[in-house]
């Protein structure tokens, strides 16, 4: 299927890795250009090379930190001097912990509230006044399915990508008359970076055999028996930043190998 992302400018924010990583990846071999931002600016201008060499595809790295309304800002004017504008949006980024409710503190739920919760915030106050001016646009957040039907230990990011998924339905109704839609793409366990330095600790907690039956009962627990990888989010992700999805607007899709069904 043609997802008639030629040419189109596409933003992906926590794009150096994981997730985001593998939709830039779909989206360059659409015939998208692409800017990769991320707050390690250094892996973000690596991924970005290695992803023009790879594809062909126009690609800039750059160094933004989602907490910082002046990277945002000046994030979005190198875009503007290289692209001429962003079609579509994709937020990525995200910090993680692994504690229980009671073990966690203020500093804690700051650092999350802030990335996890204003990140987006900050963003989309940044380039929807510019996808209105342009009178069209596609935006997809990243939410997980912790925030759809809870999780110990993860009380707090829960909390803050519930917030965004609140945040997307409602600038949808507000922004949908533009030509603008927004969605949220809500992942199950996958195996990212994210992922792994959570399961590292886990790891070192329990000792390898442990760690080894926990894994193998995770797995059992999830219908088509086994966690994600970056690519099975990477098409949907694509396919909501086409027209082709363009009456497709505050809608949540899980993608989680059916492990809960929301
Ligand atoms: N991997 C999973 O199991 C899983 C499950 C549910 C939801 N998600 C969500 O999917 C999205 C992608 O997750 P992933 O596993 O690919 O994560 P990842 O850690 O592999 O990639 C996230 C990227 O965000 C960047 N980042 C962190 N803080 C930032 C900031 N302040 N500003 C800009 N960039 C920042 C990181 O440097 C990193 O490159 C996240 O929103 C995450 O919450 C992931």
């Amino acid at each position: 299927m043609d997802l008639g992302l030629g040419g189109k400018s596409v933003l992906i924010i926590g794009g150096a890795r994981g997730i985001g990583y593998a939709a830039a990846q779909e989206v360059a071999a659409a015939g998208g250009c692409i800017a990769l931002a991320d707050i390690d600016g250094d892996a973000a201008g690596e991924a970005a090379s290695r992803l023009a060499a790879a594809t062909g595809a126009r690609v800039v790295g750059i160094r933004m930190d989602v907490t910082a309304p002046d990277e945002i800002a000046a994030g979005l004017e190198t875009i503007s001097a290289e692209f001429g504008g962003i079609d579509g949006l994709v937020i990525s980024a995200a910090v993680l912990d692994d504690k229980l409710f009671l073990e966690s503190g203020p500093t804690d739920w700051q650092r999350m509230i802030d990335v996890c919760l204003y990140g987006p915030l900050n963003v989309l106050h940044a380039v929807l006044p510019k996808m209105i001016e342009a009178g069209s646009g596609h935006v997809v957040c990243m939410a997980t399915d912790a925030a759809r039907v809870g999780q110990a230990r993860l009380s707090y990011y829960a909390a803050a990508k519930a917030g965004v998924i609140a945040l997307v339905k409602s600038i949808a109704q507000e922004v949908g008359r533009h030509g603008i839609t927004l969605n949220v793409v809500s992942p199950g366990a996958t195996n990212t970076e994210l992922r792994q330095e959570r399961e590292e600790g886990m790891r070192a907690q329990m000792g390898d055999e442990a760690y080894q039956k926990r894994v193998q009962k995770v797995e059992r627990m999830y219908p088509l028996r086994r966690i994600g990888e970056p690519q099975d989010h990477a098409g949907i992700i694509a396919l909501l930043l086409s027209d082709r999805a363009s009456w497709l607007t505050g809608q949540v899709i899980s993608i989680n190998g059916g492990f809960v069904m929301p």
